[in-house]
């Protein structure tokens, strides 16, 4: 870990979400959630295939929680009045280098009023504040509103990575667009 670079908090507050590393007591809210959002989340991200019982589910959160503990990655759940609604990730998380990429989801239910947009904003700033140079988005040509988050935060479209993604819904590998925002980008 660079030295000069504060880690990322357990929780953070954004308005009246919370965004917190989950613990195994939140594995039935997410299951419960992927459950609901199996075609909703699953044509974009196969975890909500693949994490279908309580044991695989806690296996998952075991490994986020070892992952942020080693400092490569920071993966929070979303929660509003102690409910998980979704999830947002620093799965790549490069302390040394100062890059990270995200990756989110919400219930479906709860799409519409900018819960997102809203998370991606203060962790930006709070990358970018304790170091970070480089931050990534990437989205399913598809997914205009994995897009349209990017586009709204002030990411740049950068270009297709071919084939770089396997979606268990279609059974086929599909495209990733990169967006990226860079430290200068936000002193304009
Ligand atoms: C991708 C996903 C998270 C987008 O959800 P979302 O609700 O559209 O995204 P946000 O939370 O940023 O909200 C933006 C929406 O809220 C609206 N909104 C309301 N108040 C807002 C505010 N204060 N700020 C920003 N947007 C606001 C926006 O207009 C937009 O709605 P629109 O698309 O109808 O114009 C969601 O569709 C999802 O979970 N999909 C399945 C999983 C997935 O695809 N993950 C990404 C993989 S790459």
């Amino acid at each position: 870990m660079n030295t000069k670079v504060k880690k990322l908090p357990r929780k953070i507050n954004v308005g009246d979400l919370v965004l917190e590393i989950p613990t195994l007591k939140d594995a039935d809210g997410m299951l419960l959630l992927f459950a609901k959002n199996r075609d909703f989340i699953g044509r974009y991200l196969n975890r909500a295939i693949e994490l279908n019982t309580k044991e695989i589910m806690q296996d998952w959160i075991q490994m986020l929680v070892t992952g942020y503990d080693e400092n490569k990655r920071a993966d929070y759940f979303l929660k509003k009045s102690g409910k998980i609604i979704g999830m947002v990730q620093l799965h790549r998380l490069d302390y040394r280098h100062g890059n990270a990429e995200y990756g989110y989801l919400l219930d479906q239910e709860s799409t519409g009023h900018g819960y997102i947009s809203k998370c991606v904003k203060v962790l930006d700033e709070m990358l970018f504040d304790i170091g970070f140079e480089r931050l990534v988005i990437g989205a399913n040509p598809e997914n205009q509103g994995s897009q349209n988050i990017a586009l709204r935060n002030g990411y740049t479209f950068e270009g297709i990575s071919r084939h770089a993604y396997f979606s268990v819904y279609d059974n086929k590998h599909k495209n990733i667009m990169t967006f990226a925002k860079i430290k200068s980008d936000t002193q304009q």
